[in-house]
């Protein structure tokens, strides 16, 4: 039974998506993403931590583990690795990924819109050389 609305949502997820994609997916682009992210910049850099931890080194990070950030409990216990997929569900809808949560942003909304934004934060490496110590 579980299986067979597995497959229903899948279907329904399909159609969705058919509908959706001439004007939505296109390639991912970081320069995109540059400006979507300018939305975060009003509590995040990407060297350094302000209202939110810092950006670069994302990829790979265990969410909560900037040390020195005053993280909330919720996100220190997630449990999440930040990836594509793991970053692609939490910008959808930060509270209710992360309940309690102290990210007091609401989300966004649009899946180009956080792949481009997701493809940007995917280069920001921590370190002096990036050009990107914003
Ligand atoms: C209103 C301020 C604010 C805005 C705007 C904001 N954030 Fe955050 N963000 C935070 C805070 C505060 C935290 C720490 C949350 C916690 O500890 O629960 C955080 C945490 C995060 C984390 C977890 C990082 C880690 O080290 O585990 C990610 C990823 C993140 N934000 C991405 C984004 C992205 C992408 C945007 C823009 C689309 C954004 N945030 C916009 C305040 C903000």
């Amino acid at each position: 039974m579980k299986r067979a609305s597995g497959l229903g949502a899948a279907a329904i997820a399909v159609g969705v998506w058919l509908a959706a994609a001439p004007a939505a997916m296109a390639a991912a682009s970081a320069v995109r993403g540059e400006q979507i992210w300018s939305r975060c910049q009003a509590c995040h850099a990407l060297q350094y931590d302000r209202t939110g931890p810092r950006h670069c080194g994302l990829f790979g990070r265990r969410a909560g583990s900037v040390p020195g950030f005053d993280y909330s409990p919720a996100m220190k216990r997630s449990g999440i690795v930040w990836n594509t997929a793991t970053l692609d569900r939490f910008i959808a809808d930060p509270l209710g990924t992360v309940p309690g949560t102290t990210m007091g942003y609401a989300g966004v909304a649009d899946p180009q819109e956080r792949a481009d934004l997701i493809a940007f934060l995917r280069d920001a490496k921590c370190g002096k050389d990036t050009g990107l110590g914003r």
